[in-house]
């Protein structure tokens, strides 16, 4: 499969192509200018992947920033450091920032792009599994402030995505597994993504795990492309998470709360993100949401790409404090996306009482 995915957000003037491909990494950068034309542009890239792939990107080392790997990395300072090297090059608004790296990179990159002279273009391109298929697209850039993820940033959409599947070979299996947390999520939330297409997701997963663990290309080709189907039908219908987009967050209330008790040190957001599902899916079961064999399915699915449940981590009134500093707290209560059946969640007010007993 070799087409590209569109999104057009209503109401913008920002529609733009998610190009998926496996052509060498050599060819990245003159596809990139191409579509640049004459404007001029920096490059911000991870350390990692400037090591990895810099020859073959071959882009001018004048051109070039290179910034340190880790959620750590994602703060005003850097923010700051990209922002007075757009000024020095002297970069208009017509200039355009290429991100290259994982969501630290994209997200950090993105909102100095969002922000540097009210917003320049901006070229996605995602290394890791994760910000293939959640954190390139849909716009959402930012940095974390000393005590919390994501919390100073904006909506701000790519004017491309370019994504290279070789990148993928070299990523280690932490980041890989952790790239699987977000799209196992999607196979829980399909049916509530109103997207027109029954992907089947779950079932897609479920019989070719082996394949996608051994990073089997077609496979990985497919995974990304559904993963990002469903995401643009949510963000295209709902780009400032007025309502139906928090269905993405699935996982996550709980999984943020956990990376920040261990700042940020020993977990992936995607593997955060794991737990915080099998977390929902024991709420949801104890509330009667679902019924126990909804439950074991679901966990045997999870486990079968290498994970665990591992509940009471963590002190109950710890995580409780953090899910309350949560960004997405409403009128002082925590909202949750629950699983109900195979395939649809929904949001609740979530109950701790409940959540612990
Ligand atoms: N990563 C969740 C979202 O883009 O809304």
């Amino acid at each position: 499969m070799n087409s590209d995915i569109q999104v057009n957000i209503p109401n913008k003037e920002s529609h733009y192509s998610i190009h998926i491909n496996q052509e060498p990494i050599e060819n990245l950068k003159n596809t990139i200018l191409d579509f640049l034309g004459e404007q001029n542009y920096l490059v911000v890239i991870s350390k990692k992947v400037y090591k990895l792939y810099g020859k073959s990107l071959n882009f001018d080392s004048n051109k070039i920033l290179i910034i340190n790997d880790g959620e750590k990395e994602k703060n005003i300072y850097n923010y700051l450091k990209i922002i007075d090297r757009l000024e020095k090059e002297n970069l208009t608004r017509k200039s355009y920032l290429i991100a290259i790296g994982g969501g630290v990179i994209g997200d950090m990159a993105g909102f100095a792009a969002s922000t540097y002279r009210r917003g320049i273009g901006l070229i996605q391109v995602p290394t890791t599994l994760l910000s293939c298929v959640d954190s390139s697209v849909g716009g959402k850039v930012a940095i974390n402030t000393k005590k919390s993820k994501n919390m100073v940033g904006s909506f701000y959409q790519p004017s491309a995505v370019f994504i290279n599947l070789n990148f993928l070979n070299t990523l280690d299996e932490k980041q890989f597994k952790s790239g699987l947390g977000e799209v196992l999520k999607y196979a829980f939330i399909e049916k509530s993504c109103m997207n027109v297409i029954d992907y089947k997701f779950f079932d897609f997963l479920n019989v070719n795990a082996e394949k996608i663990i051994a990073r089997d290309f077609n496979f990985l080709d497919k995974i990304i492309r559904i993963s990002l189907a469903l995401k643009v039908a949510v963000v295209t219908k709902d780009e400032k998470e007025s309502g139906l987009r928090k269905i993405l967050n699935f996982g996550h209330t709980y999984g943020h709360a956990l990376e920040e008790i261990t700042d940020f040190s020993a977990f992936t957001h995607g593997e955060a993100v794991i737990y915080g599902m099998y977390f929902i899916f024991n709420y949801a079961h104890r509330l009667q949401l679902i019924d126990a064999n909804y439950k074991e399915k679901a966990f045997s699915f999870i486990d079968k790409f290498g994970f665990k449940d591992k509940p009471n981590m963590f002190n109950k009134d710890k995580i409780i404090k953090y899910m309350y500093s949560d960004k997405k707290v409403d009128n002082e209560k925590i909202k949750v996306i629950v699983p109900v059946a195979p395939g649809f969640v929904k949001e609740m007010d979530f109950d701790s009482i409940k959540a612990f007993k």
